[in-house]
């Protein structure tokens, strides 16, 4: 944890906070149809999803790794007249109350173990909003991972995700904070077996 925590932590410091990185694009699209209620952003950074469902009335918890980037959030909630619960914690071992949350963010995070922590944590009709690179990326030079263990293979979100109700998927190239990128973004909601 140390180690991951100093580097993430360095790369915010690196730079300055950003005040003006808008929520995404597919949370502002499909925010009406998302169910009310307490949300968990996962590996939020600096919180630009958390802090905008906070200010649509959704109570939220933020987890990242680097208290840099958690203690910008705040910051910045609290300029927007918003607050949310901030969780420094490493995703790798963070236990995820069992049919806790209403909602489920992971914007640009991937770590494969954390799919069964996200669908127990879930409550029925709950929803996961999930997007991040492709190994179309890799071949862009334009940012994101370098190893392949980070990037999704084609349609392995929505394989990932079987066993939801998938509502919204869309895979290839699409520009996402003023940059075109190989992405994959789905929205499912969790549904309880045997009431299909
Ligand atoms: C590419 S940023 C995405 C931030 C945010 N989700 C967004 O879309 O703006 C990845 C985030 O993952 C965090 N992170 C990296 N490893 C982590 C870990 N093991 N546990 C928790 N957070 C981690 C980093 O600190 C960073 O904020």
């Amino acid at each position: 944890m140390k180690e991951d925590q100093k580097r993430c932590d360095l790369k915010y410091r690196e730079r300055e906070f950003d005040p003006s990185q808008g929520a995404s694009t597919i949370l502002k699209k499909f925010l009406r149809f998302f169910p009310r209620g307490k949300a968990l952003d996962l590996a939020s950074g600096e919180g630009r999803n958390a802090l905008f469902l906070a200010e649509h009335g959704f109570d939220v918890e933020a987890v990242d790794i680097s208290k840099t980037a958690l203690s910008r959030a705040e910051k910045s909630g609290l300029s927007r007249g918003v607050r949310i619960k901030t969780v420094a914690a490493d995703l790798d071992a963070l236990v995820i109350p069992k049919d806790e949350y209403d909602l489920i963010l992971d914007f640009y995070f991937l770590d494969r173990r954390l799919i069964s922590k996200i669908k127990r944590g879930l409550k029925k009709d709950g929803m996961v909003v999930f997007e991040t690179y492709t190994t179309d990326q890799r071949d862009r030079a334009a940012g994101g991972p370098s190893k392949t263990k980070y990037l999704l293979k084609p349609n392995e979100l929505l394989r990932l995700f079987r066993g939801f109700h998938i509502l919204f998927y869309r895979e290839g190239i699409f520009r996402e904070g003023g940059k075109r990128r190989a992405i994959a973004s789905l929205i499912a909601k969790k549904q309880v077996k045997g009431e299909r």
